[in-house]
């Protein structure tokens, strides 16, 4: 076993690769090992594959090469490790997939020698960063590798505070937490507990209209690519690949840093409040008034969800400010929904990071849940029948659920075209838009098909009535679209057309497509289209 691990010599000169090269056509993935430092003739799992025998068991090959190679950063199925990682995801749905064995990388090396493993065995993986999505198969593989990066968790100012090297295994809460010790914070979820793949899918924060989504925010990212290469990429370094990112998911490599902008961050104001039926009319005025209004304040941003639980309806609005509110004088902005009387309300002056706590507390893990995304132009009438529909057909069916509405104010669309532009199909021309969240939950699997039935057949009574009020657009947003939606493609026929040129540049093999087959691929839906 002496000769397994060798110099490592190779991956990291990647840099030098030339822009139009990233892979040769006799790019030979034994070689590509070799020079990470791994002898496969070494192993005799894979010893069969140089001499161009095939596996018959690929996946068992895999996870026993990695366990050799890695030792404890492996987890095998039926340990307890391995038990306790999978228990570990947001939705009950992607908590039950197996994956043949976990792998927990602690460096970017880490990450280049799997996916070379996989691709020399053939056997598939998936990679986690929060494991929020909610639907199996995203961020987790039936019988494949599960890369997790929760190990590379570094939070870490650069030398001038005007950027921060975040790990892929972060979660926001931590990470507003330490950053805040310093008055700073970063564009990322609201949510405490969402992990970073949030920047890959675009990223609304409360302070986008100001400084635009979590993708428009990123100083560079490093990417291990299809053929193990590590790369920085910034606006100015692989500009292509960096415009792909923002936007285009996990389509392009693996990210192993971070490096986000800092903005300043002091003591902001927050909190839920809860209303009855009645104040809907009201409630949907001032949501419209503040996604209008964004222009002349972009301080303000705003969550308001119609819910239905346990067959009961009432209104929820997360509201925050930028900055501390004296709640008897507040900045004109927030006067319409503040002069609406709450049955309760829990805003206060508070931190980034507590403000995060409470999202997440609202949408607690642990059950069955179906995410549905739609964008609209902002409209008044538009948004009561759409909440009219929600309260009449599904809200009923699930043991839980909302009709959310965020906005995509017009000053944070403008950010979109920061540093290059970013990969989705958003104009500030259209805006303002409305984004629905069609967020179902429910806890009985034999409900799944009679739920994701009711929630499609609302996703198209609403995009057929928009289409008659002209209110149509096709974008949906990758973060809270469901596993029968069409994502990318719905980003626009030219920017899918760049979208793949620059995949296959970059991963001519398509390791990214064929290899890692969960989540929004550049084809289209997870489970094939509906919508
Ligand atoms: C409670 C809750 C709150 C939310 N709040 C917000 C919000 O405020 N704003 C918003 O925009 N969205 C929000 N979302 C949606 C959220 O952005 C998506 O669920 C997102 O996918 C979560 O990222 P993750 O890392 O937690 O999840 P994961 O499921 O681990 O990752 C998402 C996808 O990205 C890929 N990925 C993750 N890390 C990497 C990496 N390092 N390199 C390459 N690919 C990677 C995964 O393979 C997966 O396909 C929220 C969701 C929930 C459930
Ligand atoms: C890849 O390189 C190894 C080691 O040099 C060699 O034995 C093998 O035949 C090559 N594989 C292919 C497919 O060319
Ligand atoms: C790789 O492993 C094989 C089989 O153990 C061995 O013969 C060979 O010398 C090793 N190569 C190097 C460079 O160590
Ligand atoms: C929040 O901060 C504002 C501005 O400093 C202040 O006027 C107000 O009293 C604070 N609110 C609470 C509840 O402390
Ligand atoms: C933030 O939350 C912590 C823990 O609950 C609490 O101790 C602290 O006072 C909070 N700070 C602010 C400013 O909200
Ligand atoms: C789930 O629903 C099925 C079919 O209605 C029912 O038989 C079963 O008891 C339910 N399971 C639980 C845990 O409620």
């Amino acid at each position: 076993m002496k000769a397994l691990f060798l110099a490592i010599s190779g991956a990291l000169a990647g840099n030098a690769v030339a822009q139009d090269a990233f892979e040769p056509t006799d790019f030979n993935v034994t070689e590509a090992l070799f020079a990470n430092g791994v002898n496969v003739s070494a192993l005799s799992d894979l010893a069969a594959l140089v001499e161009k025998r095939s596996l018959s068991s690929p996946c068992t090959a895999a996870c026993s090469s990695l366990k050799l190679i890695f030792g404890s950063k492996l987890l095998s199925s039926g340990s307890e490790p391995y038990d306790t990682f999978t228990s570990g995801y947001w939705s009950n749905q992607a908590a039950f997939v197996n994956p043949a064995c976990v792998f927990r990388p602690s460096k970017a090396i880490d990450v280049s020698t799997t996916i070379l493993v996989s691709r020399l065995t053939q056997c598939p993986f998936a990679v986690k960063g929060g494991g929020h999505t909610a639907f199996p198969g995203a961020s987790s593989i039936e019988g494949g590798i599960t890369i997790t990066m929760e190990a590379m968790n570094e939070i870490t100012l650069s030398s001038n505070k005007k950027t921060a090297f975040i790990g892929p295994g972060n979660r926001w809460g931590a990470v507003y937490k330490k950053l805040g010790e310093h008055n700073l914070a970063v564009i990322g979820g609201r949510a405490s507990d969402v992990g970073l793949g949030l920047v890959l899918g675009g990223g609304i924060s409360h302070q986008s209209s100001i400084y635009g989504y979590a993708c428009d925010n990123v100083a560079s990212y490093e990417v291990v690519t299809a053929s193990g290469i590590i790369l920085k990429v910034t606006p100015t370094l692989f500009p292509d690949l960096y415009w792909a990112l923002r936007g285009g998911g996990n389509n392009f490599g693996i990210v192993t840093r971070f490096e986000l902008e800092t903005i300043p961050q002091g003591l902001m104001w927050g909190g839920t409040r809860v209303h009855t039926q009645a104040s809907y009319p009201a409630l949907i005025d001032a949501f419209a008034s503040m996604a209008e209004g964004a222009t002349e304040d972009p301080k303000s941003a705003q969550i308001l969800s119609f819910a239905v639980t346990a067959g009961n309806a009432a209104a929820q609005i997360q509201l925050e400010y930028l900055e501390p509110v004296d709640e008897t004088n507040p900045p004109a902005i927030l006067q319409k929904y503040l002069d609406i009387p709450p049955l309760m309300a829990n805003t206060l002056n508070r931190t980034l990071a507590n403000d995060t706590v409470m999202l997440t507390n609202q949408m607690p893990g642990g059950r069955r849940y179906a995410f549905w995304a739609a964008t609209y132009k902002l409209d008044r009438e538009f948004m009561a029948w759409l909440q009219a529909r929600h309260e009449k057909d599904v809200g009923p069916l699930a043991d839980q659920g909302a009709l959310a509405f965020q906005a995509f104010t017009v000053p944070a669309m403008e950010q979109m075209s920061k540093k290059g532009g970013n990969a989705l199909g958003l104009s500030p021309a259209d805006g303002p838009l409305m984004h629905t969240l069609l967020y179902v939950v429910w806890d009985n699997a034999s409900k799944d098909e009679q739920l994701n039935k009711a929630a499609l057949d609302l996703m198209n009574a609403a995009k057929a009535e928009a289409k008659d009020r002209n209110l149509y657009t096709e974008f949906i947003y990758l973060n809270y679209a469901g596993p029968y939606q069409n994502v990318i493609p719905s980003y626009g026929d030219e920017k899918l057309a760049k979208l793949k040129s620059i995949a296959k540049k970059y991963d001519p093999a398509a390791v990214f497509q064929k290899l890692q087959p969960g989540g929004f691929k550049l084809e289209g839906a997870p489970y094939g289209e509906t919508i």
